[in-house]
């Protein structure tokens, strides 16, 4: 029996890390998912068959519950809001570690059968575990918007930060020397120590730093179940654990370069809170004019241009009009107009959100440009469409060192023959910046929801 649970857990790790690999390129992104999801499930049945001895009616609970949520929460949770769930969901994984960690502590001092390396593994778990359950809740609540998403800071929170954890390394250690029953309560201090840091280390972080730190909590997620597998002698729980620890990380390295913003500076630089003191761009000040335009006016420069550019952004996403992106794609086709799509690394609020709001739309993949590729084409672009996109076309990013975005790498809208804005106001981005594309006399402004303009601009299309 014991042979067949070994081979089914390493059926899961083959088909946990075939999925990851297949999560490179959207087109085999969907069956990736499908992969992974097949080896959770056999994982699952092992798990269950090997831990028999537990009450059904808890496990069978369980699965229910559990199957209900998920379930609801992946056919409900609007796209736009992805980030959350996935806060909420990666903090549910560190609090379990670290439960599971504290269960086997407590068990092993009970028994007087802990040693020290066992000890250092499930402490590290309980550590990294509780900091990513707390600061992954904390995600959650700011991007929900149940409290202020920007950054909160006070006097001497470093230091604080610093304290509390040398003083959760000092409880560590002498918990890992001297393990025994009577260290419970120190044991419940470490918790609470490392539940109030996974606060503290979030509560400063904010705005457009926010999708980040999630990838952030989620690799050490990754790491404090990897380290419980250590516990359990259980290698799937490894396997998978540092699988999520280094996406998590290479994911979160990825997004802070496409910002220009050094991991340390995310964590510690209080972003929003900078860019709340003002100091953005200087459409605020008034240096120019913004240039307002019709859906007549739009319609007739689309029809009569030969390559257009659309740029995608979260305001897509928030108006969900991907289909009508789409079908403005196809009428310019069929007037010999070539649409393409520039795609920032972070336009949106979570990694590939617009590749896959574009393939939920069945946009081919050969009309989706990186930043990289499509940028040298710029100036070669008749017309460029940028559909509520704002930080990630900001030119100030490019050329005002003041700037909190400066040295973001952009896409150089501004350096197209045109360039046609749809957005609702002149409200800031993610970043809280304001953008002088807006007034930059190349630029004209379709004020209004990207869907609603977007139907008008398609019927409109059809008189011109
Ligand atoms: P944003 O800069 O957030 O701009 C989105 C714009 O869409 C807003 O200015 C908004 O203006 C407009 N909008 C909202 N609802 C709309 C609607 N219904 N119709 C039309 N327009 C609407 O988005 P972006 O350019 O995609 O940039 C992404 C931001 O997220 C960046 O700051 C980036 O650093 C950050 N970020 C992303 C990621 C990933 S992985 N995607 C990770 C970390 C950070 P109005 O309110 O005036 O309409």
């Amino acid at each position: 029996m014991n042979t067949v649970l070994e081979v089914g857990y390493l059926l899961t790790a083959v088909l946990f890390i075939m999925g990851v690999m297949r999560l490179r390129s959207p087109a085999t992104a969907r069956s990736g998912n499908l992969t992974a999801a097949s080896g959770m499930v056999i994982a699952f049945i092992v798990t269950v068959l090997r831990y028999h001895s537990y009450s059904w009616l808890l496990i069978g609970v369980t699965i229910i519950v559990g199957a209900f949520v998920g379930t609801y929460a992946a056919k409900k949770v609007r796209m736009t809001a992805m980030p959350q769930m996935v806060a909420l969901f990666n903090g549910m994984g560190g609090g379990a570690a670290s439960l599971i960690s504290i269960g086997a502590l407590h068990s092993s001092w009970s028994h007087g059968i802990s040693t020290p390396g066992s000890s250092i593994s499930a402490l590290l778990t309980i550590l990294i575990g509780s900091i990513s359950f707390t600061g992954s809740l904390l995600a959650f609540i700011k991007l929900q918007e149940l409290i202020t998403g920007r950054p909160i800071t006070f006097g001497a929170q470093k230091l604080l930060n610093g304290i509390l954890l040398a003083l959760a390394v000092v409880l560590g250690i002498a918990m890992a020397i001297s393990g025994g029953s009577h260290d419970f309560l120190v044991l419940t201090i470490y918790v609470i120590i490392s539940a109030v840091l996974g606060v503290l280390v979030v509560l400063p972080i904010g705005g457009a730093d926010m999708p980040v730190v999630i990838s952030l909590l989620n690799a050490f997620t990754g790491l404090a179940a990897a380290a419980t597998g250590f516990l359990l002698t259980n290698n799937v729980l490894i396997i998978a654990g540092a699988l999520v620890g280094a996406s998590g990380t290479i994911l979160t390295q990825a997004m802070s370069r496409a910002m220009n913003r050094p991991i340390q500076n995310i964590l510690f630089g209080a972003f929003g809170k900078v860019a709340a003191g003002g100091g953005g761009g200087t459409v605020g000040d008034a240096d120019g004019v913004v240039q307002t335009a019709t859906v007549e006016d739009v319609a007739t420069i689309l029809a009569y241009s030969r390559n257009v550019v659309v740029v995608p952004g979260y305001g897509l996403a928030v108006a969900r009009a991907q289909q009508e992106v789409r079908q403005l794609m196809e009428k310019l086709g069929q007037r010999g107009v070539t649409v393409r799509f520039g795609i920032h690394p972070v336009a949106g609020r979570m990694p590939g959100h617009m590749n896959v709001l574009l393939a939920e739309a069945d946009v081919p993949y050969d009309s989706l440009f990186e930043m990289d590729a499509i940028n040298p084409q710029f100036p070669q672009t008749d017309v460029v469409l940028v559909i509520g996109a704002n930080d990630v076309t900001n030119p100030a990013a490019r050329n005002q060192p003041g700037s909190p975005l400066y040295g973001m790498p952009i896409l150089n809208v501004d350096q197209a023959q045109r360039v046609i804005v749809l957005k609702r106001s002149m409200n800031p981005g993610f970043a809280g910046i304001d953008n002088p594309l807006y007034i930059n006399p190349k630029t004209s402004m379709l004020f209004g929801d990207a869907k609603a303009s977007l139907t008008r601009l398609l019927r409109e299309l059809d008189e011109v």
